[in-house]
């Protein structure tokens, strides 16, 4: 949680990526899903996004919204 909002936060293949942690479809926790060629599928229904742009990858549309994150002596620094 960052205030109000749920934060899904990843790291893949070294990088970190941020996008909001309820699945654009219908709520799913995105952070639970698998990650896979810097892609994240929701475990609900398998909707799948890119972790860097948040674009689904089906209808190339950007539904889930991303975050600028970074990494500095070990904390992490997300922007909203
Ligand atoms: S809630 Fe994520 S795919 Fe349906």
């Amino acid at each position: 949680m960052v205030g109000d909002r749920v934060i899904a936060l990843f790291r893949s293949e070294g990088q970190l990526f941020a996008m909001d942690g309820m699945c654009a479809h219908q709520g799913g926790p995105i952070a639970e899903g698998q990650l896979q060629h810097g892609c994240v599928t929701c475990p609900w229904h398998g909707w799948q996004y890119e972790l860097a742009t948040g674009i689904q990858t089906i209808n190339r549309q950007p539904l889930q919204e991303t975050f600028e994150v970074r990494e500095i002596d070990g904390k992490i620094e997300l922007f909203i």
